[in-house]
């Protein structure tokens, strides 16, 4: 797939999710395989009014690269403004979302609720490729509903408008985040464009992402909630492809001291008692799975300081070292 100077092969792509995919869980998840990574959505209103919150989403880092900066909103003027700026910024390419689901986008003419009007996502998005000297993408559903799936005709369109590739979450907007992705559509757009496809939607283990790329033809795949809390699953996926093996499951010291990484990243990143709040959403899937590990859990997510964490956690990580030479010397001895 190639969109502007980059190429990748069966790339793997970290989905923009709010609140989550900001610098630091970018740069993690490069570390761990991810092809391209995306910002948070950024709202084109936030954008041109240089609101700080926005303005604050627009920073990248090298390392991150290749790195898509993603905007939102449903006016065509604001929307072409707010596109320069994020251009302005560096970013590898600008994507354009118009798959969010949730009211206060919908209600404002944005995200999802230009699937109901397709000539207008077309304008949007002609206006922003004539604005903007990077490659324009565009992220959106296969349509407001089950009886008005659109995807077909929104693709050949957005393709007209000169967009350089298409994701598709391959669900309808009424579905929110619930039910099957329906992934039996990729092929189908694939027939009635050029540009290359991601499919999204549903992709949560490496055996996934290789029967994503088989039955359908994707160009690429995108993740999302899978890789909250683990980043791992870029690199297992890669390896699950090359090798035809599932990689084994992670260890608890690599998981553990990702997790104090990835804080420490976001330490460097916001001021200390945002970063300590906004990481609370990490541990859950840093930790799942792990053998007893609720009592951590209650510790670093009422925990304010840093040191208190890494405490917990690496006490926790000697716990579950004991915990495994006591499984091994059980087994060796049954
Ligand atoms: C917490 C959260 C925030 C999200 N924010 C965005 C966003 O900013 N932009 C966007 O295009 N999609 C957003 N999404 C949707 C995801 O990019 C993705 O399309 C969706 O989660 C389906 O993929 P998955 O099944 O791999 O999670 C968000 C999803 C979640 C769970």
């Amino acid at each position: 797939m190639k969109i502007g100077d980059i190429e990748v092969e069966q790339g793997v792509l970290l989905a923009p999710m709010e609140d989550v995919t900001d610098l630091p869980f970018r740069l993690i998840c490069r570390r761990y395989g991810a092809d391209i990574v995306y910002t948070e959505f950024i709202s084109s209103d936030g954008l041109v009014r240089d609101a700080r919150r926005s303005m604050e989403k627009l920073r990248l880092a090298d390392e991150e690269r290749p790195v898509a900066i993603q905007i939102f909103g449903g006016d065509i003027d604001v929307m072409t403004e707010a596109a320069r700026r994020a251009a302005e910024s560096g970013p590898d390419f600008v994507d354009i979302n118009f798959g969010c689901w949730v009211k206060n986008v919908v209600v404002r003419n944005a995200g999802a609720a230009l699937l109901k009007d397709p000539p207008q996502m077309q304008r949007l998005t002609r206006s922003i490729v004539d604005a903007v000297d990077k490659p324009v993408t565009v992220k959106t559903r296969l349509g407001w509903s089950k009886s008005s799936i659109v995807i077909l005709d929104v693709a050949r369109m957005i393709q007209d408008a000169g967009a350089a590739a298409l994701t598709v979450h391959c669900r309808t907007r009424d579905m929110g985040h619930d039910g099957e992705a329906d992934w039996t559509w990729i092929p189908r757009i694939k027939e009635v464009v050029s540009i290359p496809v991601i499919l999204n939607g549903d992709v949560k283990t490496p055996e996934d992402v290789k029967r994503a790329f088989d039955s359908t033809g994707a160009d690429a795949v995108m993740i999302g909630r899978a890789a909250i809390g683990h980043p791992f699953l870029f690199r297992r996926a890669k390896e699950y492809m090359r090798t035809g093996v599932v990689p084994p499951p992670v260890h608890h010291r690599e998981r553990i001291e990702t997790c104090l990484e990835h804080l420490r990243l976001e330490l460097a990143w916001k001021p200390q008692r945002r970063a300590i709040h906004e990481f609370r959403k990490h541990y859950g899937g840093y930790l799942k799975g792990l053998h007893s590990n609720a009592h951590t859990r209650q510790i670093v997510v009422r925990s304010e300081s840093y040191d208190e964490i890494e405490q917990a956690m690496m006490t926790y990580a000697d716990a579950l070292d004991e915990h495994d030479a006591a499984v091994r010397v059980s087994d060796s001895q049954v």
